[in-house]
């Protein structure tokens, strides 16, 4: 394994416990492009979690994609009515989110959205309704809160080891390359690094530091010139009273994202570089190399006194599969869901919030769900 840019090198990958009591999930895939295709590596990688039955697209050629035993079809609804899956991942464009969450729940059908969503607010609220009324058990696909770093990050701070957090701070700085740009709906609105990769830091800021009530925030297109922003930076208040910041860019080379400092995604170069700073009273936490600073002495908590930094022992797993074992324990054993359909609607209203504060120039406070 490459050492990272500080010499580090990534831990080894901790196995995931394979639990055979239960029986594996009848699943289906909507969508088999970028992130369709990783769900299905890891449904086909997973048997005693998930059988994939079907897989709907009505663009990508079978030929040369490995779906198993998976029957292909081109339309999803036909697909939903045939195969009867018990469950379902969406993995397909946003547009399409709030019909196919709604054609599962209908149905009956367990899904696993992907982010965001839905596009807009209202949507969000009307696939909460449905969701709701239909009973269905729901994710949304903010991976990285299986990252075993962030588990042991949010126990960290359960346990009160930072005292009272106080702020929270956050880059996420990448280049992505000129060719990314052909696609030609990422040069618009909503194809830009808000909605596409902030989105993800905005959920973990809410997972790991609580609601938030009011967004400021500024958008940038200076550096690409496309319609869409390509820089982002923005202030959070949160419930609780801690304070956090957001800096965003796809324009800007860096070796601070939290894939480039996780490994979590192969596609990004391994930095082992952290991406977030949680403060808080009495220390501070790392992410996602996991180093936690404190007093020296303990309850010296001041700028006269000596501080350390202890690294922690990073938990590694693959969060698609982590993410895929609880979802089959979300509908086996009704295991409460780490980000359902809601809690990815109140993400996506406090990301959409730093674009209405940058627009209006004003504080906005995110749609309550
Ligand atoms: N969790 C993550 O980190 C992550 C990463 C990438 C993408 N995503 C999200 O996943 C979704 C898909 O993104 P992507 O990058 O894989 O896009 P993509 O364009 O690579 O893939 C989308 C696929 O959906 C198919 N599709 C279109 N209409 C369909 C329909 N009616 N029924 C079934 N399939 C249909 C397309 O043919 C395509 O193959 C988006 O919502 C995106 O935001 C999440």
């Amino acid at each position: 394994m490459a050492p990272g840019a500080d010499g580090s090198r990534r831990q080894r990958v901790t196995p995931i416990v394979k639990d055979d009591t239960m029986t594996p999930l009848r699943i289906a895939v909507l969508g088999a492009g970028l992130i369709g295709r990783r769900h299905i590596q890891t449904i086909l990688a997973m048997p005693e979690a998930a059988e994939l039955v079907a897989v709907a697209d009505p663009v990508v050629d079978p030929a040369g994609l490995d779906v198993g035993a998976a029957a292909w079809f081109a339309d999803a609804q036909e697909m939903l009515d045939r195969v009867k899956p018990e469950a379902v991942i969406i993995a397909t464009p946003n547009a399409l989110h709030l019909q196919q969450g709604q054609w599962c729940c209908e149905r009956g059908i367990h899904f696993l959205m992907e982010k965001p969503v839905t596009v807009t607010l209202d949507e969000a609220a009307a696939l909460v309704q449905a969701v709701r009324q239909s009973g269905v058990k729901t994710l949304v696909g903010h991976h990285r809160r299986y990252l075993g770093v962030v588990q042991q990050a949010k126990q960290w701070l359960a346990d009160g080891r930072l005292g009272r957090l106080v702020v929270a701070s956050v880059v996420w700085a990448t280049r992505k390359p000129d060719a990314y740009y052909q696609a030609a709906w990422r040069t618009q609105p909503g194809g830009g690094p808000l909605l596409i990769n902030a989105i993800h830091e905005i959920d973990m800021l809410r997972h790991l530091c609580g609601d938030i009530h009011a967004v400021s925030g500024v958008k940038s297109h200076a550096n690409r010139g496309f319609a869409v922003e390509d820089t982002a930076a923005a202030v959070f208040e949160f419930d609780n009273g801690c304070l956090g910041t957001l800096a965003c860019t796809d324009a800007g080379l860096s070796p601070w994202t939290i894939e480039q400092g996780s490994g979590e995604n192969p596609a990004f170069g391994y930095t082992g570089q952290s991406a977030y700073r949680l403060i808080g009273t009495e220390g501070s936490l790392e992410l996602p190399v996991l180093r936690a600073w404190s007093p020296r002495v303990t309850g010296e908590a001041a700028w006269d006194k000596p501080i350390v930094g202890d690294p922690l022992l990073p938990k590694v797993q693959d969060p698609y599969q982590v993410q895929l074992s609880h979802f089959q324990r979300l509908v086996r054993l009704d295991e409460p869901p780490v980000v359902s359909v809601l809690d990815g609607a109140r993400t996506l209203a406090a990301t959409l919030a730093v674009a209405e504060s940058s627009q209006t120039q004003a504080r906005c406070v995110p749609r309550a769900f």
